[in-house]
Parts: C-alpha cells; structure tokens; sequence
C-alpha cells in the first residue's frame, strides 16, 4: 500500500506573516493517514522549517539550481535546501518550463542535482491544452519521463515522487477528469514498472491541476492517483485540509 500524499505548492504567494498564520492552521489541524508536504517560497523555507519542527509535515523547495554549487548568481542548491529543512523539490513544475523555458534537459538536470545534493525530486509532468487536443498526451507526458529515466536511471526514481499535472488544468479551475488522470497515472506507474516493478509499485504518482476539496474524494478513490500537488487551495488552510482529509480515506 502506498501512503497518500498531499503536497501545497504556495508559489510566489504571500507575506511571512500571512505564510506563518497558514502553516500554523495546517499544523493545529494535521491529518493523520498521510504524509503531508508544503512547498513555501525559497525565502520564507527558514522560518517555515521552525515552525514544522515538532510536526510530521516536510518541507519542498519549489525549484533548485541544476549545479551543485559555485558562480550561478541568484540560484539556491540542492545542499543549501537541505541544510534549510528540505527534504524534498519540485523539479519541472510547468510554470517553469514554460514561463522560465526550463527544457527536458535541464529538468533532467535538476533531477539529478537534486538527488545528489540529498534531496527526494517531486518530478512534474504533463500535456498542454493544444497537445491533448492533438492527442498527443500520452507521447508528451513519456517524453518528459523518458529524458529523465535517460540520465538518472530507474535507481533515480526510487526516492523519488512523480505529479501528473495537466498544464490547462493547472490555476484554471478546470481539473482533469478523475478517469482522465488515471489512465495517465497508470501509464506512467507501467512505464517505471518495465523498468523495475518494484519501483513501479512503489512509487507514488500524484495529480495536481485544480485541485479543490470538491474533487479531491473523486480524484483519490482511483488506483494510481496516490495523493495531490495542490497549488490555489493549499493558500486556503480550511480547503487545504479538507483534501488532506480526502486523501487519508
Ligand atoms: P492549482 O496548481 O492547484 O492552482 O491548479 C497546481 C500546481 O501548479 O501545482
């Protein structure tokens, strides 16, 4: 049995005070039944790792340098987030690529220095509008895969966490359908099980796009849909703890 996980991906959102009254509602109301994960912007990461101490929530960093250290002005690695209190990162999540032309390669990149600073990469993949449209999920979403199964191998995967992430569904409003992201959920566990079946058992595969306490019980209830990467509703202590509530069921 795999554990559900919730990750809250806060994005360039709030102040440290407003950042401090939300970890502290998702603190007072922690769920038990799931693993549960917050990613604040790099630099209220401090602060956040304080205040979860004496709970069971980890932090993520939202993104990492693709280097492990040296003359890359404005970049945070690997070993600096863990010696912050991360344990694990975002790595790939489609604002990044797409607003900050984060490539296959480098998203390969950062996996691995992600995993060779010693942090666990949340590995975010998905289709854009025009690609589903195009029918070309399956292919764009294997493709983001396979360029990193090319430089980590499956051994890089075993720590690791993948998060199906539609890019229409994300900030939208408009989720995939709870069949929509299994059949993708369930492609991609196939995929890591050709190459290892105990990775592929393993490992967990989380949706985000949309995810609200409205759809969370529909979207949890299928097989391979192991927890959520929640952006929008993780800001919302009360709706951010309803989908936690979903996920332990
Ligand atoms: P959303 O974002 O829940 O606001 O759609 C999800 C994400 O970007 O991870």
């Amino acid at each position: 049995m795999r554990k559900p996980l919730v990750v809250g991906n806060w994005k360039m959102n709030g102040s440290r005070e407003s950042a401090r009254d939300l970890l502290r509602a998702v603190i007072a109301k922690e769920t038990e039944g799931l693993d549960l994960m917050v990613c604040p912007p790099f630099i209220f990461i401090d602060m956040a790792a304080e205040l979860v101490k004496a709970s069971g929530i980890e932090l993520a960093a939202q993104n990492l340098a693709s280097h492990q250290v040296g003359a890359f002005t404005g970049e945070v690695s690997a070993e600096m987030l863990v010696e912050f209190g991360c344990s694990h990162t975002l790595v790939g999540h489609s604002e990044r690529r797409v607003l900050f032309g984060e490539t296959d390669e480098i998203v390969a990149a950062k996996f691995v220095s992600a995993l060779n600073g010693g942090l666990a990469p949340i590995l975010c993949v998905g289709e854009s509008l025009a690609q589903r449209e195009a029918g070309e999920t399956d292919l764009v979403v294997m493709q983001q895969l396979e360029e990193v199964l090319k430089v980590a191998g499956i051994a890089g995967f075993e720590r690791s966490i993948v998060a199906y992430e539609p890019v229409w569904a994300i900030g939208t409003g408009k989720s995939a359908t709870a069949e929509e992201a299994e059949t993708v959920h369930r492609l991609i566990r196939s995929r890591l099980a050709e190459e290892s079946k105990q990775v592929g058992d393993k490992i967990r595969v989380l949706y985000g796009g949309s995810v609200k306490p409205e759809n969370a019980k529909e979207l949890f209830a299928m097989d391979n849909i192991d927890g959520a990467l929640v952006g929008g509703a993780s800001l919302d202590a009360k709706a951010f703890i309803e989908i936690c509530e979903a996920a332990a069921k």
